[in-house]
């Protein structure tokens, strides 16, 4: 038997950073990335262009199986697609993450998300983004981060990202809402927010990208995922 594909989960709530830590690690590896709230997200947005019913649960587990998706990435730039159009930009908005949250809290679209990302654990390796991937997608990884920062911190981050992308942002808006979608995904019956229990937990307010990053790759390194 071949030995299974090594897989790094880096968890934690909205503006965190575990997305831009993700992406350094897996670039810095050559490793595989798993964006696991950009498929609630396409489910979300799949589920507003068809029409449904916010609260149709099946129809939304019904997309969540049947779309299209492509994640594609060069060095600069991604892109996401959902039945053969590109929607990088169009799954970011707020209202898209709001309603990914809501439709998440559905464990009949999480069965139907967890055996695709399952799939991303190809060779060479993994990192693998999101709420449950130590918990519930990914139990065995060998290297489990929970990735947490203050709420102010992470509001901030979220404004400036919005800011840079030439979008309009309040901050105390953005802060309520990051703690509204923070109290669904923690206090939802499934697979909710919570760090596994073997996870390395990193606060990260107060440190920049390279300063987390340098701990997550030690980490690896003293449980031999790399040099
Ligand atoms: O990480 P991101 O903000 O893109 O995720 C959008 C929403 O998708 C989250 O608020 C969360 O409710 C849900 N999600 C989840 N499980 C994951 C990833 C995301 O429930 N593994």
């Amino acid at each position: 038997m071949s030995a299974p594909v090594p897989v790094v989960t880096v968890d934690g709530p909205s503006g965190s950073g575990k997305g831009t830590i993700s992406r350094a690690l897996a670039r810095r590896c050559g490793w595989h990335l798993l964006d696991s709230g950009a498929l609630y997200r396409l489910v979300a947005l799949s589920g507003l262009e068809h029409r449904l019913e916010p609260d149709d649960i099946e129809g939304h587990a019904r997309l969540a199986r049947a779309m299209a998706v492509g994640f594609e990435a060069s060095t600069d730039e991604e892109r996401i697609c959902l039945d053969g159009r590109v929607v990088t930009d169009a799954i970011r908005t707020e209202a898209v993450g709001q309603c990914a949250s809501r439709v998440a809290a559905w464990p009949q679209v999480r069965t139907a998300l967890l055996e695709r990302q399952r799939a991303f654990a190809r060779a060479p390796g993994l990192v693998a983004d999101g709420r449950d991937m130590g918990t519930v997608v990914f139990p065995q990884a060998p290297l489990k981060i929970f990735l947490t920062a203050s709420l102010e911190e992470r509001a901030r981050r979220r404004y400036n990202q919005l800011k840079q992308k030439g979008s309009d942002a309040s901050l105390s808006a953005l802060s309520r809402e990051i703690a509204e979608r923070d109290e669904r995904d923690v206090h939802r019956a499934a697979a909710p927010l919570i760090a596994a229990r073997d996870a390395v937990v990193i606060d990260s307010s107060g440190l920049d990208v390279a300063a987390v990053l340098a701990q997550v790759i030690e980490l690896g390194r003293q449980r031999a995922l790399w040099a």
